[in-house]
Protein backbone atom coordinates (compact mmCIF):
# COMPACT_ATOMS: atom_id res chain seq x y z
CA UNK A 1 0.00 0.00 0.00
CA UNK A 2 1.77 3.29 -1.12
CA UNK A 3 1.44 6.27 1.03
CA UNK A 4 -1.00 8.73 -0.42
CA UNK A 5 -3.31 4.89 -0.19
CA UNK A 6 -2.83 4.88 3.25
CA UNK A 7 -3.71 8.79 3.78
CA UNK A 8 -6.83 8.46 2.41
CA UNK A 9 -7.78 5.29 4.52
CA UNK A 10 -6.36 6.88 7.34
CA UNK A 11 -8.84 10.07 5.98
CA UNK A 12 -12.12 7.41 6.11
CA UNK A 13 -11.15 5.92 9.37
CA UNK A 14 -11.32 9.43 11.04
CA UNK A 15 -14.83 10.15 9.18
CA UNK A 16 -16.06 6.67 10.37
CA UNK A 17 -14.93 7.35 13.63
CA UNK A 18 -16.68 10.83 13.91
CA UNK A 19 -20.09 9.56 12.26
CA UNK A 20 -19.83 7.11 14.87
CA UNK A 21 -19.53 9.72 17.43
CA UNK A 22 -22.90 11.11 16.34
CA UNK A 23 -24.30 7.60 15.91
CA UNK A 24 -24.15 6.77 12.64
CA UNK A 25 -23.53 3.71 10.85
CA UNK A 26 -20.48 3.11 9.73
CA UNK A 27 -19.09 3.54 6.40
CA UNK A 28 -18.97 -0.16 4.74
CA UNK A 29 -18.41 1.13 1.02
CA UNK A 30 -14.55 2.00 1.38
CA UNK A 31 -13.86 -0.96 2.87
CA UNK A 32 -15.34 -2.80 0.40
CA UNK A 33 -13.66 -0.94 -2.91
CA UNK A 34 -10.09 -1.69 -1.27
CA UNK A 35 -10.58 -5.40 -2.40
CA UNK A 36 -12.06 -4.73 -5.77
CA UNK A 37 -8.93 -2.57 -6.60
CA UNK A 38 -6.89 -5.29 -6.64
CA UNK A 39 -9.78 -7.25 -9.17
CA UNK A 40 -8.82 -4.64 -11.46
CA UNK A 41 -10.96 -1.62 -13.38
CA UNK A 42 -12.27 -1.32 -17.34
CA UNK A 43 -11.01 2.33 -16.83
CA UNK A 44 -8.53 4.12 -15.07
CA UNK A 45 -7.89 7.87 -15.29
CA UNK A 46 -5.59 10.44 -13.51
CA UNK A 47 -7.02 13.55 -13.39
CA UNK A 48 -4.93 16.68 -12.11
CA UNK A 49 -6.08 19.62 -10.73
CA UNK A 50 -3.62 22.17 -12.38
CA UNK A 51 -3.04 25.70 -13.08
CA UNK A 52 -2.69 27.06 -15.99
CA UNK A 53 -2.91 29.55 -18.91
CA UNK A 54 -5.14 29.20 -22.42
CA UNK A 55 -5.86 31.37 -24.90
CA UNK A 56 -9.37 32.03 -25.20
CA UNK A 57 -9.82 36.15 -26.24
CA UNK A 58 -7.40 37.69 -28.45
CA UNK A 59 -4.11 39.05 -26.41
CA UNK A 60 -3.06 37.82 -23.10
CA UNK A 61 -3.94 33.98 -22.39
CA UNK A 62 -6.16 33.88 -19.71
CA UNK A 63 -5.01 32.19 -16.13
CA UNK A 64 -7.18 28.75 -15.60
CA UNK A 65 -7.69 26.31 -13.43
CA UNK A 66 -8.33 23.02 -14.89
CA UNK A 67 -8.27 19.24 -15.25
CA UNK A 68 -5.80 17.74 -17.26
CA UNK A 69 -6.41 13.50 -17.72
CA UNK A 70 -4.26 11.01 -17.94
CA UNK A 71 -5.64 7.33 -19.51
CA UNK A 72 -3.83 4.66 -17.45
CA UNK A 73 -6.15 1.86 -18.87
CA UNK A 74 -8.71 1.48 -20.86
CA UNK A 75 -10.54 2.30 -24.95
CA UNK A 76 -9.04 5.28 -25.70
CA UNK A 77 -12.24 6.41 -26.54
CA UNK A 78 -12.75 6.45 -22.27
CA UNK A 79 -11.02 9.88 -22.07
CA UNK A 80 -10.93 12.87 -24.28
CA UNK A 81 -9.18 16.19 -24.25
CA UNK A 82 -10.68 18.94 -25.66
CA UNK A 83 -7.82 21.10 -27.58
CA UNK A 84 -7.64 24.64 -26.10
CA UNK A 85 -10.26 24.54 -23.69
CA UNK A 86 -10.00 24.79 -20.23
CA UNK A 87 -12.84 22.78 -19.40
CA UNK A 88 -11.99 18.99 -18.29
CA UNK A 89 -11.69 16.62 -20.48
CA UNK A 90 -14.66 14.16 -21.56
CA UNK A 91 -15.08 10.74 -19.81
CA UNK A 92 -16.69 8.10 -21.73
CA UNK A 93 -17.66 5.24 -20.06
CA UNK A 94 -20.24 2.38 -20.97
CA UNK A 95 -22.87 1.27 -17.88
CA UNK A 96 -21.45 -1.12 -16.01
CA UNK A 97 -18.28 -0.65 -16.21
CA UNK A 98 -15.57 -0.12 -12.66
CA UNK A 99 -13.57 2.79 -13.45
CA UNK A 100 -10.84 4.02 -10.94
CA UNK A 101 -9.85 7.63 -11.25
CA UNK A 102 -7.27 9.11 -9.12
CA UNK A 103 -7.88 12.55 -8.35
CA UNK A 104 -4.35 14.72 -7.89
CA UNK A 105 -4.27 18.34 -6.51
CA UNK A 106 -1.82 20.37 -7.98
CA UNK A 107 -3.62 23.42 -6.76
CA UNK A 108 -2.62 25.87 -4.11
CA UNK A 109 -5.66 25.07 -2.40
CA UNK A 110 -7.63 21.81 -0.95
CA UNK A 111 -10.22 20.72 -3.42
CA UNK A 112 -11.91 17.44 -4.62
CA UNK A 113 -14.29 15.75 -6.95
CA UNK A 114 -17.67 15.05 -7.23
CA UNK A 115 -19.76 13.25 -9.81
CA UNK A 116 -22.61 15.13 -10.47
CA UNK A 117 -25.79 12.94 -11.03
CA UNK A 118 -23.73 9.68 -10.31
CA UNK A 119 -25.08 7.04 -7.93
CA UNK A 120 -22.04 5.91 -6.32
CA UNK A 121 -20.66 5.14 -2.83
CA UNK A 122 -20.51 7.76 -0.31
CA UNK A 123 -16.86 7.94 0.11
CA UNK A 124 -16.91 8.00 -3.88
CA UNK A 125 -19.11 10.64 -4.36
CA UNK A 126 -17.04 14.14 -3.56
CA UNK A 127 -18.61 15.55 -0.80
CA UNK A 128 -16.49 18.39 0.84
CA UNK A 129 -15.74 16.54 3.98
CA UNK A 130 -12.90 14.46 1.46
CA UNK A 131 -11.14 17.57 0.34
CA UNK A 132 -7.39 17.10 -0.14
CA UNK A 133 -4.79 19.16 0.18
CA UNK A 134 -2.27 20.23 -2.30
CA UNK A 135 0.05 17.61 -3.66
CA UNK A 136 -2.39 15.02 -1.81
CA UNK A 137 -4.02 12.17 -3.96
CA UNK A 138 -7.75 10.93 -3.65
CA UNK A 139 -8.83 7.33 -5.33
CA UNK A 140 -12.02 7.09 -6.67
CA UNK A 141 -13.23 3.77 -7.90
CA UNK A 142 -16.96 2.66 -8.47
CA UNK A 143 -18.95 0.76 -10.93
CA UNK A 144 -21.04 2.92 -13.53
CA UNK A 145 -24.54 1.80 -12.53
CA UNK A 146 -26.50 4.60 -14.12
CA UNK A 147 -27.99 5.04 -17.01
CA UNK A 148 -27.02 5.86 -20.51
CA UNK A 149 -26.75 10.01 -19.72
CA UNK A 150 -24.87 13.31 -19.61
CA UNK A 151 -23.65 13.43 -16.41
CA UNK A 152 -20.61 15.96 -15.40
CA UNK A 153 -17.84 16.39 -12.78
CA UNK A 154 -16.43 19.27 -11.05
CA UNK A 155 -15.35 20.71 -7.42
CA UNK A 156 -16.64 20.18 -4.21
CA UNK A 157 -14.95 21.51 -1.86
CA UNK A 158 -16.25 23.82 1.58
CA UNK A 159 -17.06 27.35 0.42
CA UNK A 160 -15.15 27.17 -2.74
CA UNK A 161 -17.06 25.28 -5.16
CA UNK A 162 -17.75 28.64 -6.79
CA UNK A 163 -14.28 29.48 -7.22
CA UNK A 164 -12.98 26.76 -8.39
CA UNK A 165 -15.87 26.15 -10.75
CA UNK A 166 -15.40 29.55 -12.03
CA UNK A 167 -12.00 29.21 -13.01
CA UNK A 168 -12.13 26.46 -15.44
CA UNK A 169 -12.42 23.34 -13.07
CA UNK A 170 -15.34 20.93 -14.45
CA UNK A 171 -15.77 18.42 -17.04
CA UNK A 172 -18.11 16.00 -18.62
CA UNK A 173 -18.71 12.29 -17.88
CA UNK A 174 -20.82 10.92 -20.74
CA UNK A 175 -22.48 7.67 -19.97
CA UNK A 176 -23.59 4.83 -22.75
CA UNK A 177 -25.79 1.48 -22.36
CA UNK A 178 -27.25 -1.02 -24.48
CA UNK A 179 -30.90 0.13 -24.59
CA UNK A 180 -29.43 3.71 -26.05
CA UNK A 181 -27.37 1.83 -28.65
CA UNK A 182 -30.71 -0.13 -29.58
CA UNK A 183 -31.84 3.84 -30.78
CA UNK A 184 -30.13 5.24 -33.97
CA UNK A 185 -29.11 8.46 -32.53
CA UNK A 186 -26.44 10.98 -33.59
CA UNK A 187 -22.99 9.95 -32.57
CA UNK A 188 -19.47 10.60 -33.25
CA UNK A 189 -18.67 14.35 -34.69
CA UNK A 190 -22.74 14.38 -34.53
CA UNK A 191 -23.04 14.05 -30.96
CA UNK A 192 -21.98 17.59 -29.95
CA UNK A 193 -21.64 18.15 -26.20
CA UNK A 194 -22.54 22.22 -25.08
CA UNK A 195 -21.35 23.82 -22.09
CA UNK A 196 -22.89 26.62 -21.59
CA UNK A 197 -21.25 29.08 -19.42
CA UNK A 198 -21.05 32.67 -18.28
CA UNK A 199 -18.01 34.77 -17.62
CA UNK A 200 -16.42 38.09 -17.13
CA UNK A 201 -12.94 38.94 -18.10
CA UNK A 202 -10.84 42.02 -17.19
CA UNK A 203 -9.02 44.16 -18.75
CA UNK A 204 -5.82 42.15 -19.19
CA UNK A 205 -8.28 39.05 -19.97
CA UNK A 206 -8.34 37.42 -16.79
CA UNK A 207 -11.36 35.71 -15.09
CA UNK A 208 -11.85 37.37 -11.70
CA UNK A 209 -13.68 35.98 -9.32
CA UNK A 210 -15.21 38.30 -6.56
CA UNK A 211 -12.06 40.14 -6.15
CA UNK A 212 -10.00 37.09 -6.89
CA UNK A 213 -7.94 35.95 -9.77
CA UNK A 214 -7.02 32.56 -10.65
CA UNK A 215 -3.29 33.13 -10.62
CA UNK A 216 -0.28 31.30 -9.00
CA UNK A 217 -0.50 32.10 -5.19
CA UNK A 218 -2.42 31.02 -3.24
CA UNK A 219 -5.38 32.22 -1.35
CA UNK A 220 -4.55 34.31 1.26
CA UNK A 221 -6.77 32.29 3.78
CA UNK A 222 -7.16 28.83 1.75
CA UNK A 223 -9.42 27.32 4.40
CA UNK A 224 -11.73 29.57 5.34
CA UNK A 225 -11.21 31.63 1.99
CA UNK A 226 -14.87 30.57 1.31
CA UNK A 227 -16.72 31.83 4.33
CA UNK A 228 -18.75 28.93 3.91
CA UNK A 229 -20.38 29.18 7.25
CA UNK A 230 -22.45 31.93 5.90
CA UNK A 231 -21.95 35.86 6.14
CA UNK A 232 -21.64 36.18 9.58
CA UNK A 233 -19.63 33.34 10.08
CA UNK A 234 -16.11 34.93 10.25
CA UNK A 235 -14.39 38.52 11.28
CA UNK A 236 -17.03 40.90 9.15
CA UNK A 237 -13.55 43.40 8.99
CA UNK A 238 -11.43 40.70 7.17
CA UNK A 239 -14.32 39.70 5.11
CA UNK A 240 -15.41 43.31 3.95
CA UNK A 241 -11.40 43.75 2.99
CA UNK A 242 -10.94 40.53 1.50
CA UNK A 243 -13.50 41.31 -0.95
CA UNK A 244 -13.91 44.95 -1.70
CA UNK A 245 -17.08 45.98 -0.01
CA UNK A 246 -20.68 45.69 -0.30
CA UNK A 247 -21.35 44.77 -4.01
CA UNK A 248 -18.55 41.73 -3.36
CA UNK A 249 -20.99 40.72 -0.63
CA UNK A 250 -23.84 41.19 -2.43
CA UNK A 251 -22.26 39.10 -5.19
CA UNK A 252 -20.77 36.77 -2.88
CA UNK A 253 -24.45 35.39 -1.65
CA UNK A 254 -26.62 36.35 -4.53
CA UNK A 255 -24.34 34.60 -7.32
CA UNK A 256 -21.87 35.66 -9.49
CA UNK A 257 -22.91 36.25 -13.21
CA UNK A 258 -20.39 37.11 -16.28
CA UNK A 259 -21.51 39.59 -18.84
CA UNK A 260 -20.44 36.96 -21.41
CA UNK A 261 -21.34 33.50 -22.41
CA UNK A 262 -18.75 30.94 -23.10
CA UNK A 263 -20.09 28.05 -24.91
CA UNK A 264 -17.17 25.18 -24.39
CA UNK A 265 -15.11 27.50 -23.31
CA UNK A 266 -15.36 30.18 -26.23
CA UNK A 267 -17.17 33.44 -25.74
CA UNK A 268 -19.29 34.60 -28.84
CA UNK A 269 -19.15 30.97 -30.03
CA UNK A 270 -19.77 29.67 -33.51
CA UNK A 271 -19.90 25.72 -35.36
CA UNK A 272 -20.31 25.02 -38.44
CA UNK A 273 -22.20 21.97 -38.59
CA UNK A 274 -23.38 19.43 -41.38
CA UNK A 275 -27.37 19.67 -42.36
CA UNK A 276 -27.87 16.40 -40.58
CA UNK A 277 -29.16 15.16 -37.50
CA UNK A 278 -27.87 16.19 -34.35
CA UNK A 279 -27.73 15.60 -30.77
CA UNK A 280 -26.67 18.63 -29.06
CA UNK A 281 -26.21 17.54 -24.63
CA UNK A 282 -26.90 20.60 -23.01
CA UNK A 283 -24.90 21.59 -19.76
CA UNK A 284 -25.41 24.40 -17.92
CA UNK A 285 -21.74 25.03 -15.75
CA UNK A 286 -22.22 28.66 -15.10
CA UNK A 287 -22.27 29.72 -11.34
CA UNK A 288 -25.67 31.68 -11.67
CA UNK A 289 -26.89 32.09 -14.42
CA UNK A 290 -30.41 30.22 -15.91
CA UNK A 291 -31.28 30.09 -19.64
CA UNK A 292 -34.03 30.19 -21.31
CA UNK A 293 -32.75 28.88 -24.40
CA UNK A 294 -35.04 28.32 -28.29
CA UNK A 295 -33.91 28.55 -31.74
CA UNK A 296 -33.59 32.53 -32.92
CA UNK A 297 -36.27 31.71 -35.91
CA UNK A 298 -38.33 30.29 -32.69
CA UNK A 299 -38.40 26.46 -34.45
CA UNK A 300 -39.51 24.20 -31.60
CA UNK A 301 -37.02 22.56 -29.93
CA UNK A 302 -37.10 18.38 -29.64
CA UNK A 303 -36.12 17.12 -26.39
CA UNK A 304 -34.93 13.41 -26.40
CA UNK A 305 -33.29 13.42 -22.77
CA UNK A 306 -32.67 15.39 -19.43
CA UNK A 307 -30.00 14.82 -16.02
CA UNK A 308 -30.36 11.08 -16.32
CA UNK A 309 -30.91 10.41 -19.52
CA UNK A 310 -32.97 9.50 -22.35
CA UNK A 311 -37.01 10.64 -21.39
CA UNK A 312 -39.69 7.63 -22.65
CA UNK A 313 -40.17 9.46 -26.18
CA UNK A 314 -39.08 12.84 -27.78
CA UNK A 315 -40.53 16.27 -26.52
CA UNK A 316 -41.15 19.17 -28.10
CA UNK A 317 -40.93 22.61 -26.18
CA UNK A 318 -40.68 26.34 -27.58
CA UNK A 319 -37.58 26.77 -25.25
CA UNK A 320 -36.60 24.84 -22.66
CA UNK A 321 -34.82 26.41 -19.20
CA UNK A 322 -31.81 25.41 -18.10
CA UNK A 323 -30.45 26.31 -14.16
CA UNK A 324 -27.16 25.62 -13.00
CA UNK A 325 -26.48 21.96 -13.27
CA UNK A 326 -29.47 21.14 -15.39
CA UNK A 327 -28.99 19.25 -18.45
CA UNK A 328 -31.29 18.96 -21.55
CA UNK A 329 -29.96 16.38 -24.58
CA UNK A 330 -31.71 17.44 -27.97
CA UNK A 331 -32.45 16.03 -31.37
CA UNK A 332 -32.08 18.21 -33.92
CA UNK A 333 -32.10 17.86 -37.51
CA UNK A 334 -30.74 20.91 -39.45
CA UNK A 335 -31.37 19.35 -42.91
CA UNK A 336 -34.97 20.91 -42.27
CA UNK A 337 -32.82 24.15 -43.05
CA UNK A 338 -31.30 25.58 -46.32
CA UNK A 339 -27.83 25.52 -46.80
CA UNK A 340 -25.99 28.62 -45.18
CA UNK A 341 -28.44 29.40 -42.89
CA UNK A 342 -26.79 31.18 -39.38
CA UNK A 343 -28.90 29.45 -36.74
CA UNK A 344 -28.92 30.59 -32.93
CA UNK A 345 -29.39 29.39 -30.01
CA UNK A 346 -30.58 32.30 -27.92
CA UNK A 347 -31.37 32.64 -24.02
CA UNK A 348 -35.00 34.70 -24.31
CA UNK A 349 -36.10 36.82 -21.99
CA UNK A 350 -38.27 36.18 -18.48
CA UNK A 351 -38.94 36.89 -14.78
CA UNK A 352 -38.01 36.50 -11.81
CA UNK A 353 -34.30 35.44 -12.71
CA UNK A 354 -31.10 36.15 -11.16
CA UNK A 355 -29.60 38.40 -13.41
CA UNK A 356 -31.68 41.73 -12.78
CA UNK A 357 -30.78 44.95 -14.44
CA UNK A 358 -28.34 46.51 -12.10
CA UNK A 359 -28.72 44.45 -8.90
CA UNK A 360 -25.54 42.27 -9.53
CA UNK A 361 -23.12 45.00 -10.11
CA UNK A 362 -24.33 45.67 -13.55
CA UNK A 363 -24.11 42.87 -15.68
CA UNK A 364 -23.97 43.51 -19.28
CA UNK A 365 -26.90 40.68 -19.69
CA UNK A 366 -29.90 40.65 -18.00
CA UNK A 367 -32.37 37.95 -17.68
CA UNK A 368 -35.06 40.82 -19.08
CA UNK A 369 -33.76 40.98 -22.99
CA UNK A 370 -32.81 38.07 -25.55
CA UNK A 371 -28.80 37.37 -25.62
CA UNK A 372 -26.97 34.81 -28.52
CA UNK A 373 -25.75 32.05 -26.91
CA UNK A 374 -24.24 29.91 -29.46
CA UNK A 375 -24.27 30.31 -33.43
CA UNK A 376 -24.18 27.53 -35.92
CA UNK A 377 -23.54 27.69 -39.73
CA UNK A 378 -25.39 24.92 -41.45
CA UNK A 379 -23.47 23.98 -44.19
CA UNK A 380 -23.42 20.55 -46.69
CA UNK A 381 -25.24 17.82 -45.81
CA UNK A 382 -28.96 17.33 -47.89
CA UNK A 383 -32.44 18.44 -47.13
CA UNK A 384 -34.53 15.29 -46.08
CA UNK A 385 -36.74 14.86 -43.59
CA UNK A 386 -35.35 12.96 -40.34
CA UNK A 387 -37.52 12.28 -37.65
CA UNK A 388 -35.95 11.15 -33.84
CA UNK A 389 -36.77 7.91 -32.43
CA UNK A 390 -40.14 8.26 -31.33
CA UNK A 391 -39.47 5.28 -28.60
CA UNK A 392 -36.77 6.46 -26.76
CA UNK A 393 -36.52 4.70 -23.83
CA UNK A 394 -38.18 2.18 -21.09
CA UNK A 395 -39.49 4.78 -18.67
CA UNK A 396 -41.68 4.34 -15.82
CA UNK A 397 -44.56 6.61 -14.36
CA UNK A 398 -43.26 7.81 -11.59
CA UNK A 399 -45.25 5.89 -8.41
CA UNK A 400 -45.52 8.70 -5.89
CA UNK A 401 -47.37 6.06 -3.76
CA UNK A 402 -44.26 3.75 -3.17
CA UNK A 403 -43.02 6.48 -0.76
CA UNK A 404 -43.23 5.80 2.48
CA UNK A 405 -44.26 9.51 3.48
CA UNK A 406 -46.64 9.88 0.71
CA UNK A 407 -49.05 11.58 3.17
CA UNK A 408 -46.62 13.68 4.83
CA UNK A 409 -43.78 15.09 2.51
CA UNK A 410 -40.72 16.59 3.93
CA UNK A 411 -40.31 20.13 3.31
CA UNK A 412 -37.36 21.77 2.44
CA UNK A 413 -37.83 25.54 2.95
CA UNK A 414 -35.41 27.98 1.03
CA UNK A 415 -34.46 30.43 3.13
CA UNK A 416 -32.51 33.66 3.96
CA UNK A 417 -32.01 34.85 7.15
CA UNK A 418 -29.93 37.33 8.85
CA UNK A 419 -27.80 37.34 5.46
CA UNK A 420 -27.12 33.84 5.82
CA UNK A 421 -29.10 31.58 3.18
CA UNK A 422 -30.12 28.23 4.54
CA UNK A 423 -32.49 25.08 4.20
CA UNK A 424 -35.27 24.94 7.25
CA UNK A 425 -33.16 28.45 8.49
CA UNK A 426 -30.05 26.17 8.57
CA UNK A 427 -27.41 26.25 6.76
CA UNK A 428 -24.23 23.73 5.81
CA UNK A 429 -22.64 21.94 8.59
CA UNK A 430 -20.50 19.47 7.46
CA UNK A 431 -20.72 16.64 9.39
CA UNK A 432 -24.13 17.37 10.45
CA UNK A 433 -23.86 18.07 14.42
CA UNK A 434 -27.27 19.79 14.09
CA UNK A 435 -30.67 17.92 12.94
CA UNK A 436 -30.05 15.68 10.25
CA UNK A 437 -32.21 14.80 7.40
CA UNK A 438 -32.38 11.12 7.83
CA UNK A 439 -33.65 8.69 5.30
CA UNK A 440 -33.93 4.70 5.32
CA UNK A 441 -32.27 2.59 2.72
CA UNK A 442 -34.21 1.31 0.63
CA UNK A 443 -37.26 3.34 0.53
CA UNK A 444 -38.73 6.17 -0.87
CA UNK A 445 -39.89 9.53 0.05
CA UNK A 446 -41.42 12.91 -1.22
CA UNK A 447 -39.47 16.03 -0.61
CA UNK A 448 -40.93 19.49 -1.31
CA UNK A 449 -39.07 22.41 -1.83
CA UNK A 450 -40.56 25.53 -0.81
CA UNK A 451 -39.28 29.01 -2.20
CA UNK A 452 -42.23 30.91 -0.70
CA UNK A 453 -42.38 34.57 -0.97
CA UNK A 454 -41.52 35.17 2.66
CA UNK A 455 -37.88 33.66 2.54
CA UNK A 456 -36.66 36.29 -0.20
CA UNK A 457 -34.37 38.81 0.12
CA UNK A 458 -35.54 42.43 1.08
CA UNK A 459 -38.42 41.64 -0.25
CA UNK A 460 -36.91 40.11 -3.66
CA UNK A 461 -37.68 35.87 -4.44
CA UNK A 462 -34.67 34.35 -6.35
CA UNK A 463 -35.14 30.97 -8.27
CA UNK A 464 -33.02 28.07 -6.91
CA UNK A 465 -31.53 25.81 -8.59
CA UNK A 466 -31.93 22.45 -6.25
CA UNK A 467 -29.74 19.16 -6.63
CA UNK A 468 -29.46 16.25 -4.51
CA UNK A 469 -26.34 14.04 -4.40
CA UNK A 470 -25.91 10.28 -4.74
CA UNK A 471 -29.23 9.89 -7.01
CA UNK A 472 -31.79 10.38 -9.21
CA UNK A 473 -35.57 11.27 -8.39
CA UNK A 474 -38.36 12.34 -10.53
CA UNK A 475 -40.61 15.34 -10.52
CA UNK A 476 -43.75 14.91 -9.69
CA UNK A 477 -45.56 18.15 -8.79
CA UNK A 478 -45.63 22.24 -8.82
CA UNK A 479 -47.31 24.99 -8.02
CA UNK A 480 -46.86 28.52 -7.52
CA UNK A 481 -48.40 30.99 -5.01
CA UNK A 482 -50.85 33.17 -6.76
CA UNK A 483 -48.87 36.77 -6.65
CA UNK A 484 -45.91 34.97 -8.51
CA UNK A 485 -48.16 33.35 -11.49
CA UNK A 486 -47.64 36.20 -14.06
CA UNK A 487 -43.96 35.96 -13.78
CA UNK A 488 -43.66 32.11 -13.08
CA UNK A 489 -45.94 32.02 -16.69
CA UNK A 490 -42.90 33.11 -18.67
CA UNK A 491 -40.63 30.08 -17.43
CA UNK A 492 -42.95 27.58 -17.05
CA UNK A 493 -43.16 25.96 -20.49
CA UNK A 494 -39.62 25.59 -20.38
CA UNK A 495 -39.33 23.17 -17.83
CA UNK A 496 -38.82 19.33 -18.81
CA UNK A 497 -39.97 17.57 -15.79
CA UNK A 498 -40.73 14.16 -17.65
CA UNK A 499 -37.15 12.31 -17.02
CA UNK A 500 -35.04 11.36 -14.18
CA UNK A 501 -33.57 14.64 -12.68
CA UNK A 502 -30.95 15.57 -10.05
CA UNK A 503 -31.38 19.11 -10.58
CA UNK A 504 -34.61 20.98 -10.16
CA UNK A 505 -35.25 24.58 -10.70
CA UNK A 506 -37.44 26.26 -8.21
CA UNK A 507 -38.54 29.23 -9.18
CA UNK A 508 -39.94 32.31 -6.65
CA UNK A 509 -43.23 31.41 -4.85
CA UNK A 510 -42.80 27.44 -6.20
CA UNK A 511 -43.51 24.61 -4.75
CA UNK A 512 -41.95 21.48 -6.34
CA UNK A 513 -42.13 17.94 -5.20
CA UNK A 514 -40.20 14.89 -5.75
CA UNK A 515 -39.88 11.87 -5.77
CA UNK A 516 -36.61 9.96 -4.76
CA UNK A 517 -35.52 6.74 -3.93
CA UNK A 518 -32.45 5.75 -1.17
CA UNK A 519 -30.61 2.34 -3.19
CA UNK A 520 -27.42 0.46 -2.46
CA UNK A 521 -25.45 3.01 -0.62
CA UNK A 522 -25.85 4.28 3.09
CA UNK A 523 -24.01 7.38 4.56
CA UNK A 524 -24.03 11.25 4.15
CA UNK A 525 -25.14 13.05 1.21
CA UNK A 526 -25.48 16.68 0.90
CA UNK A 527 -28.12 18.21 -1.28
CA UNK A 528 -27.66 21.68 -2.28
CA UNK A 529 -28.78 24.65 -4.30
CA UNK A 530 -26.44 24.72 -7.48
CA UNK A 531 -25.97 28.06 -7.73
CA UNK A 532 -23.03 27.91 -6.42
CA UNK A 533 -23.10 30.95 -4.37
CA UNK A 534 -26.16 29.94 -2.76
CA UNK A 535 -24.51 26.42 -1.99
CA UNK A 536 -21.26 28.11 -0.73
CA UNK A 537 -22.83 30.42 1.60
CA UNK A 538 -25.15 27.92 3.12
CA UNK A 539 -27.71 26.39 1.23
CA UNK A 540 -26.50 22.98 1.37
CA UNK A 541 -27.45 20.60 3.71
CA UNK A 542 -26.79 16.72 4.39
CA UNK A 543 -29.08 13.87 4.22
CA UNK A 544 -28.34 10.87 5.94
CA UNK A 545 -29.18 7.46 4.62
CA UNK A 546 -29.36 4.94 7.29
CA UNK A 547 -29.01 1.12 6.42
CU1 LIG B 1 -22.95 19.48 -9.02
CU2 LIG B 1 -23.07 19.14 -5.00
O1 LIG B 1 -23.01 19.37 -6.97
CU1 LIG C 1 -24.18 16.39 -7.42
CU1 LIG D 1 -30.15 29.24 -4.69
Amino acid sequence: MNHQRRRILIRSAATAAALAALGLPALSARAGNEESAAAGVDVHIELHAVQDKVAIRPGEQTQVWRYRGKLLRGDASALEAWAGNYLGPIIRVRRGQRVRIDLINALPESTIIHWHGLHVPEPMDGHPRYAIAPGERYVYEFTVVDRAGSYWFHPHPHGRTGKQIYFGLAGLFLVSDEEEATLDLPTGPHDLPLVIQDRTFDGDNQFVYLSERATGAASQNPERGGMGHGMMGGDMGDMMGAMGGMSQMMARMMGVLGDQILVNGRPGASLEVERRPHRLRLLNASNTRMYKLAWHDRSPLTVIGSDGGLLAAPLQRDYVMLAPAERVDLWVDFGRWTAGTELTLQSLAFEGGMAMGGMMGGTALPDGAPFPVLKLRLEGGTRRSVMPPQRLSQLQQPQPRAAVNFNRPKVFNLTMGMMVWGINGQSFDMLGASPLETVRLGTHEVWEFRNDAATGMMGMSMPHSMHVHGLQFRVIGRSVAGEFSRQHDTVKAGFVDEGWKDTVLVMPGERVRILLGFADYPGLFPYHCHMLEHGDTGMMRNYLVKA
